[in-house]
């Protein structure tokens, strides 16, 4: 049956609608647990779901940032002053936790000491790691970009992944295992869902390296 579709021009929608369905239209997504350090040394940890891989040769994430009444949020204000930043993976056994950093923590407190959240040492950058997170990976940033009026998308290189053996074989990472979470519109996160495999068609990107050596 076809659909029967309403057109909304850009144009002509306010901020907020814009952002409800994109948040709607753009699911699931993926969850960066980002910790950051402020310059005064407190540790700062946040989730943004509008975050994705960018690029594999260096290896590279971006996050867009969205400000808040006007200003930097802290996670945003900490990259910006100290280049650095850790993406830690969100997982379903520990989706309140990551859910309550989202909270507005006032800059001087930390989120990681408020909720007891424990932490491991970053190898390359100062803000350190989320223990349980079973994926984490460290970033020095490459780009700031402004997109519009409101929003600022950072990119960072991936300096060192973090992989626990639970998820990790040695060669790949097991998205089952890792139970990531994702983000919906409004208050809504889901789980992974139904599997499907097919075969690969294209020359995957690992392969594509030696053919052309
Ligand atoms: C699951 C989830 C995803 C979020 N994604 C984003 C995002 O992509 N961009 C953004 O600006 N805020 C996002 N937020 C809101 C921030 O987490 C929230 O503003 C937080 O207070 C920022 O903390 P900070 O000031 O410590 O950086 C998200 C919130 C949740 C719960």
């Amino acid at each position: 049956m076809p659909h029967d579709f309403t057109t909304l021009c850009a144009a002509e929608i306010d901020n907020s609608t814009a952002y409800r369905l994109l948040c709607g239209i753009v699911v699931p997504r993926p969850i960066a647990w980002i910790t950051t350090l402020s310059p005064q040394g407190v540790v700062n940890a946040a989730p943004f779901s509008s975050y994705n891989y960018v690029a594999h040769s260096p290896p590279m994430l971006a996050v867009n940032i969205g400000s808040r009444g006007g200003a930097l949020k802290d996670t945003a204000r900490n990259i910006e002053q100290g280049r650095e930043f850790v993406v830690n993976v969100a997982t379903l056994p520990h989706m309140d936790l990551m859910h309550q950093t989202s909270a507005e923590f006032p800059p001087e407190q930390s989120e990681t000491e408020a909720l007891g959240i424990a932490l491991l040492p970053s190898r390359f950058v100062k803000p350190p790691r989320v223990a349980v997170a079973p994926a984490q990976m460290e970033c020095r940033l490459r780009e700031v970009v402004r997109l519009g009026e409101l929003n600022t998308l950072y990119i960072g290189e991936v300096l060192a992944f973090h992989l626990s053996d639970h998820i990790f074989d040695g060669k790949n990472v097991d998205s089952v295992k890792m139970q990531p979470i994702a983000r919906l519109g409004g208050p809504f996160y889901a789980a992974l869902g139904e599997i499907f495999e097919r075969p690969v068609l294209q020359t995957p990107p690992d392969r594509s390296q030696h053919l052309k050596d």
